[in-house]
């Protein structure tokens, strides 16, 4: 369900825009600083690598690598980027079980986050079943990882689009945004998400349709969308966006993925 929002998170939302432009994902290290301490504090003994498959923007990776984190690769490109950001061999594990001779040769489904707000987090609850068995399965002597890819990425980035058509049809409000699941919303499509929509507009609200940019029925990015009238040039955002979303955008029909920033 889309909502309306405004007051400070607006403002700071506004203003990228008009610095950066849209459509647009903010990535927070500080959010990704947040969820790797998040997961040792729930987790004590099990290291985390992260899943560069998640989102491999190498600031990301960055901050992870001063973080002391280890990094799960999938592919020879995804070593080689762990190893630019920082990383030590010794902090990468190949885990992909399908890896060419090639990769080999040069050395699903995760922790869980929340998409709307309100709805319940429950990480520290799954940690705390998993860190039961650990202490009753395995001597203190076992070294224990996890790959936890959507759990860091995810909750750091935020996505801006702008509405850049609107049509009635079939008497429902179609908004057409500047981003779509061909683009960073790829993850409606590859990873099954559902997210919220937000604007920034208040107003008495109507069922609506949202839509990405390329002409092309797949692009339907969220039916029954509670929103308020939308003019052209509004925002739509949506929070908790950063994995699966930039990683697997494409450009099809020339529509390049939204502008990467990171911030504090
Ligand atoms: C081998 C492996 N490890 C880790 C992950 C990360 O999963 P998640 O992002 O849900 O934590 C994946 C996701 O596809 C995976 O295939």
């Amino acid at each position: 369900m889309a909502r309306a929002s405004a007051g400070s998170n607006g403002a700071r939302l506004r203003g990228l825009v008009q610095r950066h432009g849209t459509p647009l994902v903010a990535i927070s290290r500080s959010a990704i600083r947040m969820q790797l301490n998040r997961f040792r504090r729930a987790l004590p003994r099990v290291e985390p690598f992260y899943a560069v498959k998640a989102n491999p923007h190498p600031d990301i990776l960055k901050v992870l690598v001063s973080g002391g984190a280890g990094f799960d690769v999938a592919s020879l490109a995804e070593m080689t980027a762990a190893i630019e950001a920082g990383a030590g061999p010794e902090r990468i594990i190949f885990a992909n079980t399908i890896k060419p001779a090639r990769s080999i040769a040069a050395i699903g489904g995760g922790f869980p986050i929340t998409h709307f707000d309100g709805e319940e987090d429950v990480f520290e609850k799954i940690a705390k079943i998993i860190m039961r068995e650990i202490e009753r399965l395995f001597d203190r002597k076992v070294r224990i990882i996890a790959e936890p890819g959507r759990f860091i990425a995810g909750p750091a980035a935020t996505l801006i689009m702008r509405v850049i058509g609107k049509a009635i049809r079939e008497n429902k409000h179609w908004y057409y945004l500047d981003d779509g699941v061909y683009g960073d919303l790829s993850g409606i499509i590859f990873d099954h998400a559902q997210y919220e929509f937000k604007v920034l507009r208040s107003g008495r609200s109507q069922l609506s349709t949202l839509a990405g940019p390329t002409c092309d029925s797949l692009d339907i990015i969220a039916r029954g969308q509670d929103l308020p009238e939308l003019e052209i040039g509004d925002i739509v955002y949506v929070e908790r966006v950063g994995a699966y979303s930039t990683a697997t955008a494409t450009a099809f029909n020339g529509i390049a993925p939204a502008k990467i920033v990171m911030v504090a």
